[in-house]
């Protein structure tokens, strides 16, 4: 996106940030909605009309998150035509890590012979990706790095109550991965984030018994607990007008957005979004039929592939937003400026 009027230029002494490469990896096994419609009091129409979601893709027990994101992180690296020995840092978004320790990324870093790069997990859900990229590029601008690589992952048919028709249904796994550089012009044009922790009970994932006092015992299954009306109330009312604000903030007008790639949590939220800002649905990407909601995947996820389809092009200019648990949603306006 070319220097709009109004847009404040970058201060001296801070670098521009660029978007260069994008990969995505699903894992293989498919769950339809007839499984669940199967053991629960649910069935393939509800879902279908309610969420958008007809299939959804899940980790087997065996198989790691990081599994997947080698792979996405090794296509984006090569998009990006970048060396995983020149990466200078590694920040994997996720809320549902293979381990509390070490990071997804430290196992991602080894894996991938990203041998310089410093390797770390930050957990924002599903706006995981867009803090991450806030984070990311303030490395960037500031000059400690110059080669970055940002994954939003998640696993969280690890913490499914497989008994809830409320939360089971809607969420897949899967990983997605961009190489964030230093640009030769400025290509992240406005970042806004925002929390709201008076309603962080609003989305949990926490073990169901209660923590006994320093005795040995069972570790207590945690699975997620969610007020899905609340979350969809909470994103029409906050997303649309921060979308607005960093349209604002880069001094860009909405009809100047090439693509609106949204967290795909339900597709009458992508909906309704994209009517309250009087914007086309064909400008709102949707793989929601086919991965479910993947958390802090889903952005690099249709990212990768609108950018494989060839529907996002060289120079366009894209409206990133995430919302979920916290409350949190970030947005941002960033140009595509991977291979032609
Ligand atoms: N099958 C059949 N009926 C169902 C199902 C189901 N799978 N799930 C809920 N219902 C029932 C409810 O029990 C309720 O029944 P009742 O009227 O007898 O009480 C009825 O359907 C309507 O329930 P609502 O919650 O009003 O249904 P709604 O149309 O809002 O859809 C949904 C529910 C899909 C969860 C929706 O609210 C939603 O998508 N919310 C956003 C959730 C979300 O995006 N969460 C992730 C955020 S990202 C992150 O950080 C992880």
């Amino acid at each position: 996106m070319p220097a709009q009027p109004g847009s404040d230029p970058l201060p001296a002494g801070l670098h521009p940030v660029a978007l260069t490469g994008v990969g995505a990896q699903l894992p293989t096994r498919v769950l339809s909605n007839d499984f669940f419609a199967a053991r629960l009091d649910t069935s393939d129409a509800w879902i279908r009309s309610r969420t958008g979601i007809a299939t959804r893709r899940v980790l087997a027990p065996e198989e790691n998150l990081w599994e997947l994101c080698l792979p996405a992180a090794r296509e984006a690296l090569s998009m990006a035509g970048v060396e995983p020995a020149s990466l200078e840092l590694i920040v994997v978004a996720t809320s549902s890590p293979d381990h509390p320790m070490p990071s997804t990324a430290a196992w991602l870093q080894a894996h991938l012979g990203a041998t310089r790069a410093v390797a770390f997990d930050m957990e924002a859900a599903c706006s995981g990706f867009v803090f991450g990229l806030a984070v990311v590029s303030q490395f960037i601008r500031t000059g400690l790095y110059t080669r970055c690589l940002l994954v939003g992952a998640d696993a969280l048919s690890r913490f499914m109550d497989y008994e809830d028709r409320n939360t089971s249904i809607l969420f897949g796994d899967g990983a997605g991965a961009v190489v964030v550089e230093r640009g030769q012009v400025e290509g992240l044009h406005a970042l806004k984030l925002a929390t709201d922790g008076t309603r962080a009970d609003q989305l949990v994932i926490a073990p169901d018994a209660s923590p006994t006092d320093c005795v040995p015992r069972s570790r207590p299954q945690s699975f997620m607990r969610m007020n899905g009306r609340e979350i969809y109330k909470f994103v029409l009312d906050t997303v649309p007008d921060q979308i607005r604000e960093v349209c604002h903030m880069a001094g860009c007008e909405l009809d100047d957005i090439d693509a609106f790639l949204l967290h795909q949590a339900n597709q009458r939220i992508l909906e309704g979004v994209a009517t309250r800002l009087g914007v086309p649905l064909e400008r709102v990407p949707s793989h929601l039929s086919r991965y479910g909601n993947t958390s802090a995947a889903s952005i690099p996820i249709v990212l990768a592939e609108e950018v494989g389809a060839g529907r996002i092009k060289r120079g366009d200019t894209l409206c990133l937003s995430g919302f979920g648990a916290g409350l949190t949603w970030g947005s941002a306006i960033a140009d595509w400026n991977g291979p032609a």
